[in-house]
């Protein structure tokens, strides 16, 4: 994809990446992922945000077809993380005069990461910039997704640049723009993005939503995946909602299991849940990565953990997720947990005390020796049934709008 221009004067120049196999040394990008960065052309020209540095020359080809990349006049760096920041050393061989704009907390991080401490300069919350044709304005939003993290708005377009925010994973398919795809193919790559990425800054997207929301925005931008300039509410309320960790109603179930017995206690307690009446996806620890189990827990208000017992405590791939939902802070959900053990036990026992220090409900429990019998399996539906009608319940109270 060549350059686009998203409104009069605007660009975006950012590259796919489909050779990363994980984001962050951690996350698997099996559909690819997106470095958007954008040109803002008045008098003055500035570039908003960068690539990784892989990509850096693929970058400032794409410039060279709309300016002059040696013409650049600001380096607008809403977010440091390399992702975004890697292709700075290039650019300033490049663009020597360019003045490299940041939030205050951005500097030391570009004298540590880049050594670059020349022509760079603090912007302060809300300040603004005439580019003579073009304005743009500057507000801190630190954690969306680190400390120094701002967003950029360009008045007479009413574009927000808010880098981290409102994106996803996944590169784009010959479109920029959201409304030229089916977003629903998009959307599980979204909230495997935001669960994973940004999911345990939560409290500070709904802050730099709060902040932002008085800007009359016409196209978000964002620096990984689609451009909304249709209903850009749309991924808003979508964020809002993930980061107020409202579940939609629905089941995740996650179950790790070495010889079966866990396993099929799985099945019969997923029948339970589709029984009542809600969606549930069973998911194996050990087969699926962890990112997308945190996906599924972020994405349901239910949640089934089922772990046979491994060392006295609960199998590893399991214990590995609850870990990073700790991490992550995901709050408000229900829980019923369920596990096979050979002789003494201990994985459920050890799952209640965590799902209990996380704040969740714990709705019940199914622990058994060895096989399940066809009584503890009843029981394994009643347990998928008495999740999924708790759930159900919260849905009601909360309103929850799908
Ligand atoms: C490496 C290993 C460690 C185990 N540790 C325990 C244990 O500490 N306590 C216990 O009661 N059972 C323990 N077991 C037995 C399993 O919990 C039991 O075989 C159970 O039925 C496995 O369920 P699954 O078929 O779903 O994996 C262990 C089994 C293995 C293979
Ligand atoms: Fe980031
Ligand atoms: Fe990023």
């Amino acid at each position: 994809m060549g350059p686009i221009e998203i409104r009069p004067g605007i660009f975006w120049v950012g590259v796919n990446d489909r050779t990363t196999d994980l984001f962050e040394g951690l996350w698997p990008l099996p559909s690819g992922v997106s470095y958007n960065a954008y040109l803002v052309v008045g008098k003055r020209v500035a570039l908003i945000d960068s690539v990784k540095n892989h990509y850096a020359e693929e970058l400032l080809q794409k410039i060279a077809q709309v300016v002059d990349p040696a013409r650049l006049d600001y380096l607008v760096v809403n977010h440091m993380e390399p992702d975004h920041s890697g292709a700075l050393p290039l650019l300033r061989r490049v663009a020597p005069n360019a003045e490299v704009l940041a939030a205050p907390p951005a500097l030391p991080m570009l004298a540590d990461f880049y050594g670059l401490r020349e022509g760079v300069r603090a912007v302060q919350d809300g300040e603004t910039l005439d580019l003579g044709g073009k304005t743009l304005s500057f507000y801190h939003i630190p954690f969306v997704h680190w400390p120094e993290t701002m967003a950029t708005y360009e008045a007479t377009e009413r574009v927000l640049f808010p880098c981290d925010a409102f994106g996803g994973f996944r590169a784009l398919e010959g479109a920029l723009f959201a409304d030229e795809v089916d977003f629903a193919l998009y959307e599980d790559e979204v909230l495997r993005y935001f669960s994973n990425i940004v999911g345990m800054q939560s409290q500070a997207v709904l802050r730099a939503i709060e902040k932002l929301k008085g800007l009359p925005i016409e196209v978000i931008a964002p620096s990984h995946g689609l451009v909304w300039r249709r209903e850009p509410q749309r991924i808003v309320e979508l964020y809002a909602r993930w980061a107020r960790h409202e579940g939609e109603p629905g089941v995740a179930l996650v179950f790790g299991s070495m010889y079966g017995e866990t396993r099929k206690m799985a099945e019969a307690v997923a029948q339970g849940v589709r029984e009542a009446g809600l969606p549930v996806r069973v998911l194996d620890a050990s087969r699926t990565h962890v990112s997308f189990l945190i996906q599924e827990a972020w994405r349901f208000q239910g949640l089934l953990l089922g772990s046979p017992t491994y060392d006295t405590d609960v199998f590893p791939p399991v214990e590995h997720l609850l870990r990073l939902l700790e991490r992550k802070r995901l709050r408000n959900r229900v829980v019923g947990i369920f596990g096979s053990y050979g002789w003494r036990g201990g994985a459920t026992a050890k799952l209640a005390e965590k799902v209990r220090a996380l704040g969740w409900e714990l709705v019940g429990t199914v622990e058994f020796g060895g096989a399940p019998t066809p009584e503890e399996l009843r029981q394994g539906r009643e347990l998928g049934r008495t999740v999924a009608a708790r759930v159900k319940t919260a849905a009601v109270q909360e309103g929850f709008r799908a």
